[in-house]
């Protein structure tokens, strides 16, 4: 018998073939091979009541453009997938009126060890599925996607990074951007040293790791002020403000310096 899975993910929607490629590919095609991870994906129109053209949209009461999925597949669906495992798992429905996705919400969605994705398409769901499954409503950010579909792939994503044994090394998690505080994270470069007269910043080639980390800790703090100066208000109750001393817009500006 193989290892439990850190964490199981079953995703609802009406198109099972969006997620085929997704499950095949890269890391988490390998974190499943390796038994780390396990994804189920369930199509809503098994559980149509019209057994014919498993029919699950029909028109708004009350008038309105396009079509709402029904409640009775739905909860159907949600109450088979839940029993196809021991662990009732935490439901998120997929809604751009959810609350807002980021990393804090991924690193505690992260914990649990069933995730459960309903995804919505056409106008959403009739809200008689909120008033009785009583989801998590997540939204991936302030647009509107054609399916939840995408949105269920990003928090398959940036979830799984987090469970320990799936990334190769297990500090790029720490290191990323809005990780160990909510910072971005400091350039990185790799082969050639010079490129068009871009210059790797010297620092990185010279070997000594204290100057390196410092002078990556600074880097964050002034592409933070520069790009998501926001960030910072969330980030100085445990780090120096980077207006107030020199390491920080100015470092920024040196960086952008071709060859320093
Ligand atoms: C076209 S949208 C429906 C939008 C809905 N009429 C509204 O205005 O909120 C269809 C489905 O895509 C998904 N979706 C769209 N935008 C999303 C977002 N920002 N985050 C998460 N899911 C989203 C939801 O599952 C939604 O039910």
């Amino acid at each position: 018998m193989g290892a439990l899975p850190a964490i199981r993910y079953d995703i609802i929607t009406l198109f099972p073939q969006i997620l085929a490629g997704f499950v095949g590919e890269s890391l988490l095609a390998k974190a499943i091979a390796r038994g780390l991870i396990e994804v189920h994906t369930h199509n809503l129109r098994d559980w149509s009541p019209d057994k014919r053209h498993h029919k699950v949209d029909s028109p708004p009461y009350g008038g309105g453009p396009g079509m709402l999925i029904q409640v009775e597949p739905t909860v159907l669906c949600v109450e088979a997938v839940r029993r196809m495992h021991e662990e009732p798992g935490e439901l998120i429905l997929l809604t751009p009126a959810g609350q807002r996705f980021d990393q804090p919400l991924a690193a505690e969605l992260a914990t649990h060890r069933r995730l459960i994705f309903l995804c919505g398409r056409y106008e959403g769901f009739d809200q008689r599925v909120v008033d009785i499954l009583q989801p998590r409503e997540i939204s991936l950010g302030d647009f509107v996607l054609n399916g939840g579909e995408v949105a269920a792939m990003a928090m398959v994503e940036a979830t799984m990074r987090l469970i320990p044994g799936v990334l190769g090394d297990a500090a790029s998690s720490v290191e990323d951007s809005f990780s160990d505080a909510q910072l971005l994270e400091f350039p990185q470069y790799t082969r050639p040293r010079t490129f068009r007269g871009h210059a790797v910043p010297e620092v990185l080639l010279s070997g000594n790791h204290q100057q390196i980390a410092q002078w990556r800790s600074a880097q964050r703090l002034a592409r933070t002020a520069r790009q998501r100066r926001d960030l910072l208000q969330d980030a100085s109750s445990n780090m120096p403000c980077p207006a107030s001393n020199d390491s920080g817009v100015d470092e920024a500006e040196q960086n952008r310096r071709p060859g320093y």
